[in-house]
């Protein structure tokens, strides 16, 4: 049995669904369900006896202790975490206490629980850090790819509460001798996105006809993984990865955001044409940029490919083809979203 921490969202639900179609291990979900955390995503599991979905905040280490005690996992995989810059930038508060006060919580339980295990059960446990390229700050236009020797520069409130965290994880390696193991992943994309982030706001705002956003000249470049691929990286470094080491997963997919959003409108006026015959591109709009917002993200992902065999499945092409037609076919799932309504769906199905 596995502890997934924040698969309530979207690259953890992806994350628990795909362990349980792939894998078959059990999975005890823990999660607060923030805004971004919505219990919909896990429907298909609902009567399926190899997944528990528990709430609760990574803050509370009385919780964390009761719940290891209990269910004994065998490996902690943490995604839970306050995961969207702009809102860091607005209120960097939440930001601390989960990804930094949270993973310190969740560090000293798993210790504790770790501790206590018998000889081959101790060096069987694992504690898989999920994170980010964000800590290595903005790469110069010509400059080579994130490597996992890159030095950390974070430079938004969010970037720098995943830095803390990764630090602490590292700390507690090196201190402890806990047996910890880092993923520092580019962006993802794919189902279960949450409509803040910009592929999902970009299709969602198309289809409701709304202004597609761009901040400031949209040319900043990030590097495109389908979250899948994420997932199956994941589940490599936590079977084969080295303790205390760190594992850069990217998809090879640089792109500037200007060109995302025009590949999704050309993809959308194809799949769904607009009534009035004119162009998903025409709703394009350049507004204030981010503050401090990075220029470049890329990640090196060689380790990965040369030391634990690991290839992304999709190519961009391929990955946001099934990802707009994924929001296509779940219109219901992005209103529920939207309206706050998975709340109420919430509280109905599992009061
Ligand atoms: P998300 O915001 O969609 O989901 C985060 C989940 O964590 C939600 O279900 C939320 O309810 C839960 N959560 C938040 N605070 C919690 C707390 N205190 N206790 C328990 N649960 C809590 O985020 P995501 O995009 O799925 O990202 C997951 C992880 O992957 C994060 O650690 C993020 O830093 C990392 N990551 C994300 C990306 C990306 O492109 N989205 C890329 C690399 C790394
Ligand atoms: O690189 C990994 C990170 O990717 C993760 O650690 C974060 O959790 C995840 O949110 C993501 O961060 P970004 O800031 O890169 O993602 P976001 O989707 O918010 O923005 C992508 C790019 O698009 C970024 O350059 C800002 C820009 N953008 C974003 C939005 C929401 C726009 O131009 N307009 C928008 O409306």
């Amino acid at each position: 049995m596995i502890l997934v921490t924040g698969g309530a969202g979207f690259i953890g639900a992806n994350f628990v669904l795909d362990w349980i179609a792939q894998v078959g291990e059990p999975v005890v979900t823990l999660d607060k369900l923030t805004y971004a955390g919505n219990r919909a995503n896990l429907a298909a599991l609902e009567g399926d006896g190899r997944h528990t979905f528990l709430q609760g905040d990574i803050t509370d280490g009385a919780l964390l202790e009761q719940l290891l005690a209990q269910h004994q996992p065998r490996a902690i995989v943490h995604f839970a975490a306050e995961s969207h810059v702009d809102r860091s930038i607005h209120g960097p508060e939440d930001f601390i206490q989960t990804n930094v006060i949270g993973t310190f919580r969740l560090l000293e339980a798993a210790r504790s629980y770790w501790n206590g295990l018998q000889d081959q059960a101790k060096a069987a446990f694992r504690f898989l850090h999920v994170s980010t390229d964000e800590v290595y700050g903005s790469l110069a236009p010509e400059a080579p790819a994130f490597t996992e020797q890159h030095a950390y520069e974070p430079n938004s409130p969010y970037s720098a509460s995943k830095a803390a965290s990764d630090h602490l994880v590292r700390a507690w390696f090196h201190t402890y001798g806990l047996p910890v193991l880092t993923t520092n992943c580019s962006n993802n994309y794919g189902p279960l996105h949450f409509p803040e982030k910009l592929i999902p706001l970009v299709i969602t705002n198309a289809l409701a006809g709304k202004p597609l956003p761009i901040y400031g000249d949209g040319q900043q470049i990030r590097d495109w993984l389908f979250v899948k691929d994420h997932c199956s990286g994941i589940r490599r470094v936590l079977e084969a990865g080295q303790l205390g080491e760190t594992y850069n997963i990217g998809g090879h997919n640089e792109m500037a955001n200007i060109d995302i959003v025009k590949r999704i409108c050309a993809l959308l006026d194809e799949l769904r044409p607009r009534a009035d015959g004119q162009g998903y591109a025409t709703q394009i709009t350049f507004v204030k940029d981010r503050p401090g917002h990075d220029r470049r993200y890329a990640i090196d992902a060689s380790r990965m490919q040369n030391e634990l065999g690991w290839q992304p499945a999709e190519t961009f092409d391929s990955g946001i083809r099934k990802t707009v037609q994924w929001y296509l076919d779940n219109a219901a799932w992005v209103e529920n979203v939207q309206s706050g309504a998975y709340r109420d769906w919430v509280q109905k199905q599992y009061a």
